[in-house]
């Protein structure tokens, strides 16, 4: 990918991922340029950070498509003409059709808040906390034709502690994914991750099966001293 690369980021929502993106390229950490966000629901809080940041938006609402597969041309005929080097799903609440998919494969990237394979889907933190699990976690990957699939890129982990609830534990996961969002989209833009044989591979070494793992700098800081 050049220098600059074209993305494209699909929100249904809050958006505090794509406000990631935006902060990551103004603080010239993400080598790349945002030309366009389509969010599903129409008054979605990411589509007021994307007009601040002078991002063209589209709205695109599912509930004006009577089959998936519409709805997903529709997604398809607006992304095309600005020619963008990665299409990121970064809280888009939709799932897309195997058509659409083929279509931006290899350059489709979604941010899940769970440590895949497990989880995908819905209510991942409460899943992690009903199972008593230890850890929990995001996971970007790139997307496969199944639900929440395809090879991980980059993973980060943070303890499920006994007085978590689920939306203590998003919240915590939540600014991890703020963190490995930017990151992996670097990696892409930059031509550092590439996707081969049903594999992910950074700087063409294969990646374990949830990615790299991220570890972050506050924390590798408290395991030194
Ligand atoms: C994030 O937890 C993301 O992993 C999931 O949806 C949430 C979106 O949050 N797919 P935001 O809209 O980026 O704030």
């Amino acid at each position: 990918m050049s220098a600059a690369a074209r993305l494209a980021v699909l929100i249904s929502g809050n958006g505090s991922n794509l406000q990631a993106l935006i902060d990551a390229i103004t603080a010239g950490e993400l080598d790349a340029r945002i030309v366009l966000v389509i969010s599903n629901v129409p008054d979605a809080p990411g589509l007021t950070r994307a007009r601040a940041a002078g991002i063209a938006t589209q709205v695109i609402d599912h509930r004006n498509y009577s089959e998936r597969i519409l709805f997903d041309e529709a997604l398809a005929e607006a992304i095309t003409p600005y020619a963008v080097d990665l299409v990121i799903l970064a809280g888009f609440m939709r799932i897309l059709s195997a058509g659409f998919i083929r279509a931006f494969a290899d350059r489709l990237i979604n941010i899940h808040p769970s440590l895949l394979p497990n989880y995908p889907g819905l209510d991942t933190h409460q899943q992690a906390i009903d199972n008593g699990d230890r850890a929990a976690g995001a996971t970007v990957h790139f997307v496969s034709t199944e639900l929440d699939s395809g090879p991980a890129i980059i993973h980060a982990a943070t303890p499920v502690e006994n007085y978590d609830t689920a939306s203590s534990l998003a919240a915590r996961v939540r600014q991890l994914e703020h963190q490995i969002l930017p990151l992996a989209v670097q990696w892409c833009c930059s031509g550092r991750v590439a996707w081969r044989d049903n594999q992910a591979l950074l700087d063409n070494k294969t990646l374990p099966p949830g990615g790299w793992r991220y570890v972050p700098v506050d924390q590798t800081l408290r395991k030194k001293s």
